[in-house]
């Protein structure tokens, strides 16, 4: 038999728990493989011993699958090319890295990540020769090749949900909301669940706006009779005079949250009207999967497995046209996927009404 690790890596979401069980049900279960568990992402490699955990089906089974976050831990800081020591230098520890994962004389690996811990686990793999599967996930859905990816559909229907809890007290108080979703340097949340949550504005990185558009879309409404407006709006959204706000915002630090509360302000500036902004951050992130999410884990998750069984190492597994394959994690990575901007997506919210950013030329 084979012994397989896995380990999440990057930022959590809802899901990871559901690919775990359906990686340890797959290996164990069916092929009557060892799985080990990899604590903390790569960060489990670099200590000896290193941090890991025999993963049998009863430890998966009961509730994990129903859980958010991940129970082998995480981690997005700690580039192994370029680590951050606490003197402030930057090492190379990838060879620690590799040298853990022959420790634990691992046949094949399995990372669940997204596009910049994918890279780095392939990188990993080609110069240590580790025989690596990848299985995508991020709530932004930003990574090519693969409709979803785990932790998306959830992200988007707490954004929803967002939506419709702020409806009402938009309208009790003739109030324009700000949404502020997640999404790193893509729409697709904002996007998504704009639409779905009944948003009148939807702003987006890929799609410049004016603040006449936006002013003009709330007048309308107005002269129609309803006295709020729901606007949702994108972290990485462009700025009305071009750049983006996710870098503006952000001093070159990682921090969240900024763009709402201005664009906030520039539509009250605009209109006369009463608006409050909602940052939703990592709420976005947490919480207990939702059935779509569930369903692609699990699929990702076996079949991730049956590559190594296959022998089929830098793949990453994907979803397409209904059912689960394999693509090039190389190829997965290179193909970034942006919101369309002249999309199924972006024409639905125009024939909606919504004003998602000035038409694109
Ligand atoms: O990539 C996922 C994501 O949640 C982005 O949407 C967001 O920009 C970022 O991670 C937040 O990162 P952190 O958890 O480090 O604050």
């Amino acid at each position: 038999g084979k012994r397989i690790g896995i380990l999440t890596s990057g930022g959590d979401c809802a899901g990871l728990n559901a690919v775990i069980r359906a990686v340890v049900h797959r290996a164990v279960t069916t092929y009557s493989w060892q799985v080990l568990g990899i604590e903390e992402g790569t960060h489990g490699l670099l200590d000896r011993p290193v941090r890991h955990r025999v993963l049998l089906p009863a430890h998966v089974d009961g509730n994990i699958l129903r859980q958010g976050g991940t129970v082998l831990g995480t981690t997005n800081k700690g580039d192994p090319f370029a680590y951050p020591m606490p003197d402030g230098t930057k090492k190379d520890r990838s060879q620690e890295i590799i040298s853990g994962c022959k420790e634990l004389g691992l046949d094949a690996l399995i990372g669940i990540g997204g596009d910049g811990s994918l890279a780095i686990l392939r990188r990993l793999a080609q110069e240590g020769g580790l025989n690596l599967v990848g299985i995508p996930k991020t709530i932004d859905n930003d990574l090519g090749l693969t409709e979803v990816s785990v932790g998306y559909d959830t992200a988007v229907a707490v954004a929803t949900e967002a939506l419709d809890r702020l409806q009402p007290t938009a309208a009790s108080h003739a109030r324009v909301m700000v949404l502020e979703v997640m999404g790193r340097d893509a729409g697709h949340i904002a996007l998504a669940a704009g639409i779905a949550g009944g948003a009148d504005v939807i702003l987006l990185p890929e799609i410049p706006w004016t603040v006449d558009g936006v002013a003009n879309r709330i007048r309308q409404i107005r002269a129609q009779g309803r006295n709020f407006a729901l606007v949702v709006v994108s972290e990485a959204a462009t700025l009305p005079g071009g750049g983006k706000a996710r870098q503006e915002f952000t001093d070159g630090q990682k921090r969240y949250g900024g763009i709402g509360s201005y664009i906030g302000h520039l539509i009250a500036e605009a209109t006369g009207a009463e608006t409050r902004v909602t940052v939703l951050g990592h709420v976005q992130r947490g919480g207990s999967p939702n059935p779509r999410d569930r369903l692609i884990a699990s699929a990702f998750g076996v079949h991730a497995v049956d590559l190594i069984a296959h022998g089929k190492y830098d793949r990453m597994v994907a979803w397409s046209n209904r059912k689960v394959i394999d693509v090039p994690i190389a190829d997965a990575i290179k193909a970034y996927a942006a919101v369309e901007v002249d999309g199924t997506l972006v024409r639905t919210a125009r024939g909606l009404g919504i004003y998602v950013g000035e038409p694109v030329a």
